[in-house]
């Protein structure tokens, strides 16, 4: 008997610093973090064009903000996709701390390094 269609699973690869969005076991997209502290700061968030424009993204940074509350830690969405979701999504604001010069200049350093 053929199984139902899976729906997509978000998965957390601290290896990687980033969440994986998979679907029927393939890998879709990513949002990618970096930790400062308790603050978790997303910079990069892409679907892949075979699964675009299907609410992926959207799935899969809900889940991945859902887990940041979970885990006790904030957000800082220097992502412009996590910080068009936050402006939709208030049930995170209570936990998103603003982008300021001193996060992206140590995100730029971690990035290089
Ligand atoms: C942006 C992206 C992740 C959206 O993936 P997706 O699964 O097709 O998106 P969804 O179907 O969940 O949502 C589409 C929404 O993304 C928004 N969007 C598209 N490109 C965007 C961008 N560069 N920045 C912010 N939002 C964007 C659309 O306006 C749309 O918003 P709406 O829901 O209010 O209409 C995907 O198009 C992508 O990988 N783009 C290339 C990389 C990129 O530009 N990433 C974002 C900045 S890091």
């Amino acid at each position: 008997m053929t199984e139902p269609a899976t729906e997509p699973t978000v998965e957390r690869r601290d290896d990687r610093h980033r969440y994986e969005i998979l679907v029927a076991g393939e890998r879709a997209g990513l949002t990618a973090f970096r930790d400062r502290g308790e603050q978790r700061v997303f910079y990069h968030t892409e679907i892949d064009d075979a699964f675009a424009g299907r609410g992926l993204a959207a799935q899969l940074v809900g889940q991945a903000l859902a887990d940041v509350r979970a885990q006790g830690k904030r957000i800082v969405p220097v992502c412009p996709y996590v910080a068009k979701y936050l402006t939709k999504h208030d049930e995170f604001a209570d936990i998103t701390d603003p982008v300021t010069p001193d996060v992206l200049s140590w995100l730029r350093e971690r990035k290089a390094a």
